[in-house]
C-alpha cells in the first residue's frame, strides 16, 4: 500500500513512521516540512497528483501550549485552516479514497467532563485555543462532507493528550506530563526538596501512550470504512495532577515533598473521553501509566545528553 504521511517528522508522524516501516510490505512518502509547505495550495495539490497514494495519515498540525496560542491566535487559526483545508482537498481532488484526520479532545466544547462524539460542535469553544479548535472541527466537518458527499472513506481520530517518545519537553510549552518529566529531573539533578504544583492538584487529565495511538492507527490501515466518521481514541481512565506528580517522581526517583499553589489557576476539573465507540471494534490501550512513563523517561534521558 501506497501511504501518505503528513508531518512525519512531529511526535505522532515520527512514532508512525517507525512502525510502518515494520510493517513490511508498504511504500511510505514522508515529505516533510521543508519537501513540501502544505500551506501551499498548488504545490500540496501537484505532489498529491504525482504521487497518488491510497491512503493519507494526515498529522501536520501548528501545534502548541496555552501561552503559544494565547499569543498567536491568528496563526493558530490561519496555519491550522490552511493546512488542513488544502491536505483534505488535494486529497480529494488526487481521487485519494481513504483519508486518516488527526483531531483533537479540544474540539470538544468546555463544559463537558465527559467528552462523547455526540457532543462535538454543540456548545463554546476554551476560549485559550478556540482557533486551534476551530481549524480542527473545521477539517473533521471537511471529512465528514466528502465522506458522506462522494461516498469515500475520510475519518476524524480523536485522541486525548499524548505522551511517550519523540515528546516536546519544555516547562512552559509542553503539555502536563513532558513538562512534569522536566521540571521533576531538574530538581533531582538540583537536589531541591519542594517541587510546586499549580492548583489544588485534584483536577483529573487522560493521557495515551503514542506507542497505543499508533497501535490504533495501524489496526484500521484495512478496517477505516469500518469506522464512523469521529471516534475518540483514549484510555478511558484519569489521574489527579498529585498523582501524575508522584508516578512520574517514582520513575524518575525524585525524592523531594509537594506543595500546591493555590494563586494559581486550575483548568477544567475533569476531561475524560467516552471510549464506548473504540471499544466496539474490540480496541483498547494496552500500556499502563508507570510503563509509558519509564518508557518516555528512557527517551527524554537519551535526548538530553
Ligand atoms: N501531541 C499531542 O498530545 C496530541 C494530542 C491530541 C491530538 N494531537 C494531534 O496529532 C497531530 C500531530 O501532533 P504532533 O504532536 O505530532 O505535533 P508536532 O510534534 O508538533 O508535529 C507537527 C508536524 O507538522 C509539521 N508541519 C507544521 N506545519 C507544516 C506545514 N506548513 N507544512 C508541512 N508540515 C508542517 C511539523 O513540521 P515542522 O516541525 O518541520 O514544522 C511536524 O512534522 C496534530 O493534528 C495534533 O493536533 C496531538
Amino acid at each position: 500500500m501506497k501511504i501518505l504521511i503528513t508531518g512525519s517528522t512531529g511526535m505522532v508522524g515520527r512514532n508512525l513512521v517507525e512502525t510502518l516501516k515494520n510493517n513490511t510490505g508498504h511504500r511510505l512518502l514522508t515529505p516533510t516540512h521543508k519537501d513540501l509547505d502544505l500551506i501551499n495550495q498548488e504545490a500540496t495539490q501537484t505532489y498529491f497528483k504525482a504521487h497518488k497514494p491510497d491512503i493519507i495519515f494526515h498529522c501536520a498540525s501548528k501545534v502548541g501550549g496555552i501561552q503559544a496560542n494565547l499569543d498567536e491566535p491568528v496563526d493558530f487559526l490561519l496555519t491550522n485552516m490552511m493546512i488542513s483545508m488544502n491536505v483534505i482537498h488535494a486529497a480529494l481532488e488526487a481521487g485519494v479514497e481513504r483519508f486518516l484526520n488527526l483531531g483533537s479532545s479540544c474540539m470538544y466544547p468546555r463544559d463537558r467532563e465527559i467528552l462523547r462524539e455526540e457532543d462535538i460542535l454543540t456548545g463554546k469553544l476554551e476560549p485559550t485555543n478556540e482557533g486551534y479548535a476551530i481549524a480542527k472541527n473545521a477539517a473533521a466537518c471537511l471529512c465528514r462532507y466528502i465522506s458522506n458527499e462522494y461516498g469515500l472513506a475520510y475519518r476524524t481520530v480523536i485522541p486525548p493528550n499524548l505522551y511517550g517518545p519523540y515528546d516536546h519537553f519544555d516547562l512552559v510549552n509542553s503539555h502536563l506530563l513532558p513538562a512534569v518529566i522536566l521540571k521533576l529531573h531538574l530538581a533531582k539533578l538540583k537536589g531541591e526538596k519542594i517541587v510546586k504544583i499549580w492548583g489544588d492538584g485534584q483536577a483529573r487529565r487522560e493521557f495515551l501512550y503514542i506507542a497505543d495511538l499508533i497501535d490504533f492507527l495501524v489496526v484500521m490501515l484495512n478496517r477505516i470504512e469500518e469506522l464512523p466518521n469521529m471516534i475518540n481514541v483514549g484510555v478511558g481512565e484519569d489521574y489527579t495532577i498529585d498523582e501524575y506528580y508522584e508516578m512520574t517522581a517514582k520513575v524518575i526517583g525524585y525524592q523531594g515533598a509537594f506543595e500546591h499553589d493555590f494563586s494559581k489557576p486550575v483548568g477544567m476539573r475533569k476531561k475524560l473521553m467516552d471510549i464506548s465507540h473504540v471499544k466496539k471494534f474490540g480496541w483498547q490501550a494496552k500500556i499502563p501509566l508507570d510503563e509509558g512513563l519509564k518508557n518516555t523517561y528512557h527517551y527524554f534521558l537519551k535526548i538530553i545528553d
